[in-house]
């Protein structure tokens, strides 16, 4: 039993503490947009300031050099975490980053090769080509590839979602034209979690890269890259309790040597003249300029408290709030929950409408209890579009979540429609 975690943890967390508009205990649901900061994380940037403030991989003196084995350490850290070698990890700003490095890198070897640079002709996509993504992706994971496809000419399909929110893995959508996979690894809208060993198995036969979005996997379950065999994936710190403004991006060798780089200055060439530059050919290619230093060593700080409490721990306690969620949720007249009503498949996150009431009105209703949710299309507006809703309500939990809070906010829910006078 793992109910009371939320309640050991909770002072850990500052903002926690927080009364909403003066008044109510908040009741913080929105873990899924972003996650809340253990003093750990504050402290870990606020000391990096204090003692150790310097760029990186330039400066010869002390404080350079702390600073530089502080961002290594930070590194290695975090790649470990996801089972991946450090070399094979890029800092971004966030997941968005991350794969439009990826779709831009794609871009410009598709320009170099098109002017007769044949080191790229391998990684060049054009209107013979394909890239699959599915109905369940974030804007993130649709709009770089619906620009790649638009400026190549590149056919962009889309894996169908079935009835029940669950990704139906069509092996047809995959050819020999099929240059790029790009999935989600969990859905923010409906929770459900791909099987992503069968889109990498597909994918091979095809020879497509696969191109992972971690951003809702990584803060909640064990995940290991190497394993799950995919090319890239990129993922936000923000989510899983580390600073905003770091974002992580795995490359394997193959696309780490081959994919030329998106950003272009310093720290990232090799050798520059006024007339040409070359570039690195390990990951600081895709370092460039004065990084996020202070929000890596906060990043890997929030890895390392992540670690302490366990990811197991972590991944079993919110499925239980989670399957008492939905136990309530399904309880109640007029709520209809987006994605799956079990917990086969789908993780920590439950999606919903109150019929007859608009999903501000349920998030402004809540909010006036003290609980914390988002609403609006949660940048899935196709996905939205695709099940008929306008928008919804979105409850997401995280380790410092109690079984109190998923009881208060389903009592608030239990109200709304006798408030809105729609019962
Ligand atoms: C599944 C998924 N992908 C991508 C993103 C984008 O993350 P960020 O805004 O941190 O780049 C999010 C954030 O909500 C997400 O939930």
């Amino acid at each position: 039993m793992t109910l009371d975690l939320g309640q050991e943890l909770k002072d850990d967390f500052p903002i926690l503490s927080h009364k909403v508009r003066g008044v109510s205990d908040l009741v913080y649901l929105d873990s899924a947009a972003t996650s809340q900061k253990p003093k750990v994380v504050i402290a870990a940037e606020s000391n990096f300031y204090t003692s150790t403030n310097a760029t990186v991989h330039r400066s010869g003196h002390e404080l350079g050099e702390l600073a530089s084995a502080a961002y290594e350490a930070a590194r290695e850290n975090i790649a470990r975490f996801v089972g991946i070698e450090p070399g094979n990890l890029i800092f971004t700003k966030n997941a968005t980053e991350g794969i439009n490095l990826v779709a831009y890198a794609v871009l410009n070897a598709t320009l170099l090769a098109k002017s007769g640079d044949k080191r790229y002709n391998k990684l060049a996509i054009g209107a013979e080509d394909s890239i699959v993504i599915t109905e369940m992706e974030h804007h993130a994971n649709i709009v770089p590839w619906q620009h790649l496809a638009q400026v190549t000419g590149a056919r962009l399909e889309y894996l169908k979602v079935d009835e029940s929110g669950r990704l139906d893995i069509d092996e047809s959508k995959f050819s020999k034209s099929t240059k790029i996979v790009a999935i989600t690894h969990q859905s923010n809208v409906l929770g459900s979690v791909t099987d992503v060993a069968k889109i990498v198995r597909f994918a091979n036969k095809v020879g497509a890269m696969v191109v992972l979005d971690a951003c809702q996997s990584v803060p909640h379950f064990n995940v290991d890259f190497k394993l799950l065999g995919v090319s890239a994936a990129a993922w936000s710190g923000h989510k899983m309790l580390g600073p905003t403004g770091v974002g992580c991006l795995y490359l394997n060798d193959e696309l780490l040597g081959e994919l030329p780089p998106f950003l272009l200055g310093g720290n990232m060439i090799e050798n520059v003249t006024y007339e040409s530059s070359t570039f690195r050919s390990d990951n600081a290619k895709f370092e460039a300029g004065t990084m996020n230093i202070a929000q890596v060593v906060g990043l890997s700080a929030a890895v390392d408290y992540l670690k302490n409490v366990g990811m197991n721990v972590i991944h079993e306690h919110v499925r239980e709030l989670t399957g008492a969620a939905l136990k309530g949720m399904l309880s109640m007249p007029g709520i209809r929950i987006l994605g799956p009503t079990d917990l086969t498949d789908r993780e920590g996150l439950v999606s919903f409408e109150v019929d007859g009431v608009h999903p501000h009105d349920v998030s402004q209703f809540l909010d006036s209890k003290g609980v914390a949710v988002r609403a609006g299309h949660h940048c899935a507006w196709p996905l939205h579009r695709k099940l008929g809703a306008v928008a919804s309500s979105r409850a997401s939990f995280y380790l410092y979540n109690t079984k109190e809070d998923v009881d208060v906010f389903l009592a608030a829910l239990d109200q709304i429609r006798d408030y809105f006078k729609v019962a």
